[in-house]
Order: structure tokens, then C-alpha cells, then sequence
């Protein structure tokens, strides 16, 4: 608690300076700014005579009492913490809480009404978060067949790539270049686990191999990795060297039903995971035709809406299932991965299939 003057934003600086050559600023706390006012600590209250000394400068200069100073030694816990003291309440209550964290780079959602505070909110970040090196604001949706997301760069090192660790695995991302979510990081811990040693996998949309390298670290099986961004694949290639892996995985630059063909990888693979969700309805033939013929598992991502999303993506993909002469056998597991727009979510099915 401490004394304070509270005095209009413009002498702000007038006032601070006056009390610092007359020794009475209170050093122990910060000075606070409000949405058109200053308030400053002052080490007692001052005289009639002192304020009406000050109020030459400021007319509408008041003394106060403020417990809501914060102590200068104070370390911040969030960037929250640090815009307290020059955001008004709405400003704050606009601010998002959470954000993506990319290896040592943020990518924020800048809320419309907070344009024109996104550098201090970048910078709040940068002092609330030693480890937090640069932040981006997102640009716009997920979009194009690469599934890149525009970002406009905030504040901090002017880089797009880092390393992210996730599951003791680390993955080069560079986030202009390729798709990376690491609101997925779950995902591939699991799909991993599910994984077996001597298995075929192929991965028909495997970005910077999230997937593919996670599940090679673990088990020794044989990963087919495809992606139609080069970017992706380059990441990838880095990805496979970077990490102590005891399966192989083989990375294809191309179009994933171009490459099947290609390759001959029809009637090979154990597991097949489609994580392109919006569109991977319409590769389902694709994973029958890289499927063992006697069967296996595929994971199909979608984003689904409505009442019984659980029910509504095994519908979906048997259907298309039953188009390709397959059909499932045994659903293993349906789940939520994460809320995608207001009432969607992405979802996932694992289903074996024959
Ligand atoms: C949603 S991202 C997922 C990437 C990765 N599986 C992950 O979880 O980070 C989908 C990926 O599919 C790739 N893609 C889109 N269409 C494709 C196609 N026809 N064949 C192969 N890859 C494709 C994109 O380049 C993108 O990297």
C-alpha cells in the first residue's frame, strides 16, 4: 500500500520528474497507468501547500491510496500480469489468455478491438516469458492445400523456425513453412503407443512427421511419409536426423494418390493415418488402396458438427468404406481431439478395417 498521486496521462511525466528532484517518489512500487490517468507512488502524503504546489502543473491533480500498486521487484506470471499496468479493465478482459507455443515462438490471436495494442501485447509476452523469443500474430485461417496459417511478425528475433520438443522428440518447425498444431501433441503420443514393431504404416499427409517420428522412435516399424509440400518434406528430412529413431521412415514429396501408384504402395500397409481433416473424405479410396488386402487400421481425421459427432464421423467414413469394397470390422476408438469453431469439433475415429 502507498500513498499515490493520480494525475492526468499528459503531465504525467511533469509531475514524476517534480516529485523525483523533491525526493518523493515511493521507489518500492510501480508507476500505473490508467486509461487517461498516471498514478504515481509517493513516499507520504503530501502537504496542501505540496499539492497545491504541483497542481500548477495539474489542476486536477488528487491524492489518493492505492493498494493495487504493484512492487517494482514483482516478476510477472503472465503477460497478463505485465499489461496490468497500461491496459484499462475491457483491454485486459479482451486480452486471450492462452496461445500457441512453438518451441521459443508464440503465435497469439489478436482479438479485432486490440489492434492497435498487439506490440504490447507481444512485448508482455517477451517480459512474461524468459524462454519466449519471438511472437507472431495469426494472419488469418489455415488455408490452401499446404494447410499454412498467414502470420504477421509482433516483436522479438526476427525468425520462423525453432525446435519444438514434445514426448522426447524434437521437431524443426518452421511455421511459414509447413503445418504444425501443437494442440495435436496428445495425438501423436497415441497413436504412437498404438503403433507395433514390424507394422507398415504410411502416413498420407504427414507435414514435418509429427506422427511418422514419434511412432518410429518408439517401434520398429516401416513408415511410408507423404506430404504434397516440399517445405513439409524438407522439415521431415531434418526431423528423421535430428531424432535417435528404431524404425525407418521414407519420405515422398508428391500428391498421396499420385505416390501410392507410384510407388507400388498398394496392399501394403498395417496402419494408414489420414490427418487431413475437411478433406481426408475424400482419400478414403486411397487408404483402401495402400491397406493390406486382409485389412487394418486407419485413422481418420474430420471436422464434424451436430449432436452425436462420435456417431457422425464412423457413419462417415464407413460409408465411403463400403464405396471402396471394404467395410469396418471394429471401431477402437472415437474421440474428441479439439474444438474447431463454435459447436465443431476435430475428431478422430481408429477403426479396423477389412
Ligand atoms: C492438417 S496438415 C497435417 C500434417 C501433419 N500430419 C500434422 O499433424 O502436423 C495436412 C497436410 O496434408 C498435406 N496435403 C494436402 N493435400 C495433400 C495430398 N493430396 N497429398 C499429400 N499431402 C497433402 C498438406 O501439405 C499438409 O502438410
Amino acid at each position: 500500500m502507498s500513498y499515490c498521486l493520480i494525475t492526468l496521462k499528459k503531465y504525467g511525466e511533469l509531475i514524476r520528474r517534480e516529485l523525483d528532484r523533491r525526493n518523493l517518489l515511493n521507489g518500492s512500487f510501480r508507476i500505473k497507468a490508467e486509461e487517461k490517468h498516471l498514478i504515481l507512488p509517493i513516499n507520504r502524503e503530501l502537504t496542501k501547500k505540496e499539492l497545491s504546489t504541483l497542481s500548477k502543473i495539474d489542476l486536477t491533480i488528487e491524492q489518493s491510496f492505492s493498494d493495487t500498486l504493484l512492487p517494482t521487484k514483482f516478476l510477472p506470471k503472465s503477460h497478463l500480469d505485465v499489461l496490468q499496468e497500461c491496459f484499462s479493465e475491457k483491454e485486459l478482459d479482451l486480452t486471450p489468455r492462452s496461445f500457441d507455443t512453438i518451441g521459443d515462438i508464440v503465435v497469439i490471436e489478436i482479438p479485432e478491438e486490440l489492434i492497435d495494442k498487439k506490440e504490447a501485447i507481444g512485448s508482455a509476452l517477451l517480459t512474461a516469458h524468459s524462454a519466449i523469443k519471438t511472437v507472431y500474430a495469426k494472419a488469418g485461417k489455415v488455408e490452401g492445400i499446404n494447410r499454412i496459417r498467414p502470420v504477421e511478425f509482433l516483436v522479438g528475433e526476427k525468425k520462423t523456425k525453432t525446435i519444438y520438443k514434445e514426448h522426447g522428440v524434437r521437431l524443426a518447425v518452421d511455421i511459414t513453412q509447413a503445418y504444425f498444431s501443437p494442440r495435436l501433441s496428445e495425438e501423436h503420443s497415441r497413436i504412437a503407443n498404438k503403433s507395433k514393431d514390424n507394422e507398415i504404416i504410411v502416413d498420407l499427409f504427414c507435414g514435418i512427421g509429427p506422427f511418422a517420428i514419434p511412432i518410429a522412435k518408439k517401434v520398429d516399424a516401416q513408415i511410408h511419409a507423404i506430404d504434397i509440400n516440399p517445405g513439409a518434406i524438407a522439415l521431415l528430412e531434418e526431423n528423421i536426423i535430428l531424432n535417435k529413431l528404431r524404425g525407418t521412415i521414407s519420405p515422398y514429396c508428391g500428391d498421396c494418390r499420385k505416390v501410392i501408384d507410384k510407388y507400388k504402395l498398394e496392399n501394403v500397409a498395417d496402419r494408414v493415418i489420414m490427418n487431413l481433416p475437411g478433406y481426408a473424405i475424400d482419400f478414403v479410396d486411397v487408404a483402401c488402396k495402400t491397406l493390406k488386402k486382409e485389412g487394418g487400421i486407419i485413422h481418420f481425421f474430420e471436422f464434424v458438427g451436430g449432436e452425436n459427432p462420435e456417431k457422425t464421423i464412423v457413419e462417415d467414413i464407413s460409408r465411403e468404406l463400403e464405396k471402396n469394397g471394404r467395410k469396418i470390422d471394429s471401431v477402437h476408438e472415437v474421440r474428441k481431439v479439439r474444438m474447431s469453431a463454435p459447436r465443431q469439433w476435430q475428431m478422430v475415429a481408429d477403426v479396423e478395417v477389412i
